[in-house]
């Protein structure tokens, strides 16, 4: 045998000198929930580690986050029922507890990078991403001055990155022009590029009670059956403005990813969501695998298929990980 695979694993220092891709701390994101009023962090049932934290709180955490190298928080409001309507009307209001949320990360923490979610179901009474017709349809044309509007009052707060996860057609497009218009050509735009009809986003509408009230999300989001059309995605993103394209979620889509990076030159991150997190979790609680070797293994999954960022509720964790080694 002249060829012998193993010599390159045969000790750790060979086996760092041959690594071809590494985890690191700037490569993350990490989503964190935010509630009205000023009472104590509440903790999220089927997301073991995770919390709806006033503002003050989310000051300290992202503070945290900043400390460990952290580069950017991605921002979910949970609001009320009473603050839901058919239009997401609470969506526009530029005092309300997101705007305000926002502008307080970024006036304490001017450095750390602030993503925001553009989409209705947080502020719909509906519970989905779009307006919905008396029929019960997601419209789509209705629905994009809305998401608009929403992301420009995000920017006039001090979003650096617009993170349209609704799945309407030509949203992004619709968006650019929208925050150009009002002078806002610097806030880049992440779309949900391939955003999946996923059975893995349960413990995140836990966190919000944002659940569709009727129906489900499969006429807007993607079918976990196709890969091509991730692609058409893409494409269409690219033209219509999009700064990086997003696969969500993570480990059931990595082929995705990967098809992606040979697809197109735009950075691209992937969504390790929710329901990503709290397998892992429940499964290491239960002592049925190491948590900490697995977070790491699939974090690094992502960046081997293509990713050049990661938002992760493991951010913290990963973050402190890295930071010992
Ligand atoms: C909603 C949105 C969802 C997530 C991010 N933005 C849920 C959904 O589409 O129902 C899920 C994130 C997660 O599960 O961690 N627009």
């Amino acid at each position: 045998m002249n060829i012998r695979p193993r010599r390159n694993r045969k000790s750790h220092a060979m086996r760092a000198l041959v690594e071809e891709n590494q985890l690191q701390v700037k490569d993350l994101i990490a989503p964190l929930f935010v509630k009205e009023g000023s009472g104590p962090k509440e903790a999220i049932g089927s997301m073991p580690g995770q919390y709806r934290f006033s503002v003050n709180d989310l000051l300290d955490e992202c503070g945290r986050l900043q400390e460990l190298g952290v580069p950017c928080v991605s921002l979910f409001p949970a609001l009320s029922e009473d603050k839901k309507d058919k239009t997401a009307t609470e969506s526009k209001n530029s005092e309300g507890l997101f705007p305000e949320a926002i502008r307080a990360v970024k006036e304490k923490y001017p450095e750390l990078l602030v993503m925001t979610d553009v989409a209705m179901d947080p502020y719909s009474s509906d519970g989905h991403d779009g307006l919905v017709s008396e029929e019960g349809k997601i419209l789509n044309d209705e629905t994009l001055p809305i998401l608009a509007e929403m992301a420009l009052v995000q920017a006039q707060a001090g979003s650096d990155i617009i993170g349209p996860s609704d799945m309407m057609d030509g949203r992004v497009a619709f968006i650019r022009e929208h925050l150009d218009d009002n002078g806002f050509s610097e806030t880049s735009i992440m779309s949900y590029t391939a955003k999946y009809a996923s059975g893995f986003y349960g413990p995140f509408r836990e966190a919000l009670d944002s659940a569709p009230k009727a129906g489900d999300k499969k006429t807007y989001q993607m079918n976990p059956a196709n890969g091509d059309e991730a692609i058409r995605e893409a494409l269409l993103d690219e033209a219509e403005g999009a700064d990086i394209l997003m696969v969500k979620p993570g480990l059931p889509y990595l082929d995705v990813l990967l098809r992606l990076k040979q697809t197109t030159t735009l950075p691209l991150a992937v969504y390790n969501v929710s329901g990503e997190y709290a397998m892992i979790k429940a499964a290491a609680e239960k002592g049925w695998l190491d948590g900490e070797v697995a977070m790491l293994e699939m974090l690094l999954s992502f960046k081997r298929a293509g990713a050049s960022m990661i938002l992760t509720y493991f951010a913290k964790e990963a973050a402190q990980y890295l930071k010992k080694q």
